[in-house]
């Protein structure tokens, strides 16, 4: 390199560039919960690390039980230590949370809030500037209409000169009513351009490349569509079971849990029109479209497009587990379904006629998440039979997690002098062809609510189009009479699954 040449930049590295936050102070209600303690805490110390947060950056945590505000920053230090993605450095842990606030509240008591004000009100003078608020509620659901309204009581809502914004975590609701009037009883305090309602998956980066890998290429626009493409699976599989999670998870089920949000996004995503813009409401525009042409399934005829099952005991990495029964604190006669697959269209112009599949597990063989197109087979093969035996329709598979990336398997000829052919892969890998780690989906979806960019939260009508295809399928259940099928812990989830399948389609191996 000649001494007055530019340094080189790397080509790789471009898009990790910051954006500017202006000064804001984050609110966690629920500061000592699970997803706080896990996920928000340890996202916020990343966003540090990397320089992303804005220059003035406050941290206040509400809970409702007693402790100093030295407590809390020792608790938080100790989240960061326990469950952040890279080893913290001192230096930046210590300084992030030198002036954390922890504010005493019952999240439906008036002077909780009057101290929070004063917090609040104290961080303004000392940053010499009002700043702006995001309030996250990380709390039981039932609690989220109700801090809103007090938010609005005690006049937090609106702030001169600065933006106020709430995150709202899911489930939005428990069906198409109660999400109606939690929305409502939300935008009677906020505008909707202040409410981030998160949906985690859409922080995740591959979930993201779907947009890039249909809008930035030629190559596959033209094939989208009902001329070429056969079907559409979407998995979404764990191997875990249900933990000690059994209070929330009871009540919600895998179709409330992962089909009603992540997975319907990802079809979204999948699915929707090139939007005019990347604007948060041109994407959103389009998701809706997409979740509109959704036929609501017909309850009277459920098992013909659903199925739900229960996990048994079985093995999961070789140990022993028990069945969903056996896990601690779920009800004895409980029909609650681990396990859900539905088979849905969408009926528009481009896609009329397509299956789409979903399917999701807990206990499952493997933890996958994966979309995955299967275009129609070639209308003639010119090979004679034996070559042609290992000729397969082209798939094209966008993995989620683990080994993020996007494959596409095409016929190859085997080498020799027969004209034999076998599915090979071409594969893009994140961490092959990427230098940077990728970042964990709440400190995406974070830097997101603090920046006010709506694009990766789900907008009023979009939550609630999703509630109208998934509330049929709810009622639908409720009326089936009889046990709720089981699955072997471990394995590749119910048989009854394999119904739902068209023609010769068959569920992908997990
Ligand atoms: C959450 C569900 O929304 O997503 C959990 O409540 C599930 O039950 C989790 O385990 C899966 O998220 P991820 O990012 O691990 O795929």
């Amino acid at each position: 390199m000649s001494a007055t040449a530019e340094p080189q930049a790397n080509p790789l590295s471009a898009g990790l560039e910051r954006l500017p936050v202006h000064p804001t102070t984050l609110v966690i209600f629920g500061a000592t919960g699970d997803l706080a303690r896990r996920k928000l805490l340890p996202a916020v110390y990343n966003l540090a690390h990397e320089g992303a947060l804005p220059e003035r950056f406050q941290l206040v945590g509400v809970s409702r039980g007693e402790q100093t505000d030295e407590e809390y920053r020792q608790a938080a230090i100790e989240s960061v230590e326990t469950f952040s993605r890279r080893p913290p450095d001192p230096d930046v842990l210590a300084r992030l949370f030198a002036e954390v606030r922890y504010v005493q509240g019952a999240f439906d008591d008036p002077a909780g809030y009057e101290r929070l004000d004063a917090a609040l009100a104290e961080l303004d003078e000392a940053g010499g500037l009002p700043l702006n608020r995001c309030f996250y509620l990380s709390t039981a659901p039932s609690f989220f209409p109700v801090i809103v309204e007090r938010l609005g009581a005690q006049g937090l809502h609106r702030h001169e000169d600065a933006d106020v914004r709430v995150v709202i975590e899911k489930p939005i609701g428990r069906d198409l009513e109660s999400a109606q009037e939690l929305n409502r009883r939300v935008l009677d305090v906020l505008e909707e351009k202040q409410v981030f309602r998160i949906d985690h998956y859409l922080g995740k980066e591959t979930v993201q490349n779907m947009l890039a890998f249909r809008f930035a290429n030629g190559l596959f626009e033209p094939v989208w569509n009902r001329n070429y493409i056969d079907n559409v699976q979407i998995t979404a599989s764990e191997d875990i079971g249900i933990g000690t999670r059994a209070g929330y998870y009871d009540e919600s089920g895998a179709l409330r849990d992962l089909v009603q949000n992540h997975m319907l996004q990802l079809l979204t995503l999948l699915a929707m029109e090139p939007p005019v813009s990347f604007t948060a409401d041109q994407v959103r525009d389009e998701k809706v479209k997409v979740l509109r042409a959704i036929p609501a399934p017909d309850p009277a005829r459920i098992e013909e497009v659903a199925v739900r099952a229960q996990y048994a005991a079985g093995t999961a990495a070789g140990e022993d587990v028990p069945g969903y029964h056996g896990e601690s604190d779920v009800p004895a006669e409980s029909a609650t379904e681990t396990y859900a697959a539905l088979r849905l269209e969408v009926d528009n112009w481009r896609w009329a006629g397509v299956p789409f599949y979903l399917r999701t597990g807990k206990r499952l063989a493997r933890k996958v998440t994966e979309i995955a197109v299967t275009l129609k087979p070639v209308p003639h093969l010119a090979f004679d039979q034996a070559g042609s035996v290992g000729v397969l329709p082209n798939v094209l598979v966008f993995t989620v997690q683990p080994n993020e990336g996007v494959s596409l398997s095409l016929g190859a000829k085997i080498p020799g002098t027969r004209m034999s052919i076998r599915p090979v892969q071409m594969e893009f890998l994140y961490g092959t062809s990427f230098l940077s780690q990728s970042p964990e989906a709440y400190e995406r979806l974070l830097l997101d609510a603090m920046r006010g960019d709506l694009t990766l939260f789900t907008r009023v009508d979009e939550v609630e189009a999703q509630w109208r295809i998934i509330d049929p399928v709810l009622r639908g259940w409720a009326a089936l009479d009889g046990d709720v099928p089981g699955y072997e812990a471990g394995s590749q989830g119910p048989e009854q699954a394999h119904a739902l399948m068209v023609g010769a389609d068959r569920w992908r191996r997990i």
